[in-house]
């Protein structure tokens, strides 16, 4: 094999062919002249038969000869083909890249075994390197199902935690309403008795008992006030009305005329820009402007109450805000005074029971919106919220 493992398949194709015919044709003429020559040169002369028999003879031995020597030579260049194909059946078969086939000779095959074995090589490179991508891939794809499963549990556990809170909210409102209510009829009863006591005894008795007696009929009154409150603001989750479509520019102006005499006494100057027509409880909606604007003119400093209505449409909302001219509030009470009973104030200088807010709160949030104050102290205040807009706006 060394001996030919230089030469071209060209060559070595040339090669088999001279060989083989330069061997028939020696053969040939060898036999030829041996017979001739040597062992009956006689019988050439006299017989042309035997002669052409002789001829025959040597030509047939000669190719079979020349067969022989062809086969052996291409058995040099089909060998190494027949090794490449084997190797890349193997290869093909148990998809291992690492072997390699053998190269001998550096002839066309040897080339072409070189190429094949590069191919391999890069092959395998590849798939070593698709095996990682691979293992990668299903680490994310573990790591994955276990924060898609995680999240799963936390929703689930989030909407638990969701039901008993609605659950736990419903009762306490069932709570606040049936206390409010029972409560009523005690307080009446005490209210009605201290306001006789007053009444009967007021002036009869020494200075201490006038003014405990008129502290007692505070005390009730005030209690009364505040058990009224908390029945408003219990209500507005129990006792809301179905959402319909209600011009804000209508309410507005109902709302104006309830606070006529608030409107009149503190000469407020009230205006507005033109409002939606919203899909809402109209008579909460009427209780939150309402509520808004006699804010607004009472928490005045002196001055004229000027307050400003107007609405964006932002996104999905509709965003109102009610903007005055009055005492303003520190940033560090605009969450406080939207919880129940929270005042920045004492009654003697501005009246009323801190329950005004909250309810505005519950209502906004009712219709799935949510309310928040900009203002800083001595500058008015803007309140706003918003309410859902209608689908087909
Ligand atoms: N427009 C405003 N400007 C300044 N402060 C305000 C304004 N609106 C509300 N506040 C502050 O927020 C507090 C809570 O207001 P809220 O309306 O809940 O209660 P209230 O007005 O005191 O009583 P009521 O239950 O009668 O409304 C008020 O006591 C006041 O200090
Ligand atoms: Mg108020």
């Amino acid at each position: 094999m060394g001996l030919f493992s230089d030469i071209s398949i060209k060559r070595k194709l040339t090669l088999i062919i001279t060989a083989t015919s330069g061997a028939a044709l020696l053969l040939a003429g060898a036999t030829f002249l041996v017979y001739v020559l040597i062992i009956s040169p006689r019988a050439v002369a006299q017989n042309l038969a035997s002669l052409a028999l002789v001829i025959f003879g040597a030509v047939l031995l000669s190719l079979l000869v020349a067969y022989a020597i062809s086969r052996g030579l291409q058995r040099i260049v089909s060998r190494p083909i027949l090794d490449l194909a084997q190797v890349a059946g193997t290869v093909s078969r148990e998809q291992n890249y690492s072997i390699r086939a053998r190269s001998e000779s550096r002839d066309e095959i040897g080339l072409l075994v070189d190429g094949f074995n590069q191919m391999l090589g890069q092959i395998q490179k590849r798939d070593i390197e698709l095996q990682e991508a691979q293992a990668e891939l299903q680490k994310r794809i573990a790591q994955l199902q276990r924060e898609v499963a995680e999240r799963r549990r936390t929703e689930e556990t989030l909407a638990n935690k969701n039901k008993e809170l609605e659950r736990s909210n419903a009762e306490l409102e069932q709570f606040v309403n049936v206390a409010s209510h029972d409560l009523q009829e005690p307080l009446r009863m005490i209210t009605g008795y201290t306001q006789l006591l007053a009444r009967r005894y007021q002036g009869k008795l020494d200075q201490n008992a006038d003014e405990y007696i008129s502290f007692a009929v505070d005390g009730a009154r005030r209690m009364q006030e505040l058990i009224n409150d908390l029945l408003i603001y219990s209500r507005v989750g129990t006792r809301g009305k179905a959402f319909t479509p209600a011009d804000c520019e209508l309410i507005l102006r109902n709302t104006l005329a309830s606070l006529e005499v608030a409107v009149e006494e503190s000469k407020a100057m009230i205006s507005h820009d033109p409002l939606p027509t919203i899909i809402c409880d109209e008579a909460q909606v009427g209780q939150l402007f309402q509520n808004l604007l006699s804010n607004a003119i009472k928490y005045r400093d002196g001055r004229v109450p000027e307050v400003h209505v107007s609405s964006k449409r932002e996104g999905g909302s509709w965003v109102f805000s009610i903007k005055d001219n009055g005492i303003g509030i520190e940033p560090q009470y605009a969450e406080r005074i939207f919880v129940v009973f929270q005042r920045l104030h004492t009654r003697d200088k501005y009246p009323g029971t801190g329950i005004g807010l909250a309810v505005c709160k519950k209502i906004v949030e009712r219709h799935g919106g949510s309310i928040w104050v900009e203002s800083n102290l001595g500058q008015g205040a803007t309140f706003y919220f918003t309410i859902p807009a209608m689908e087909k706006e």
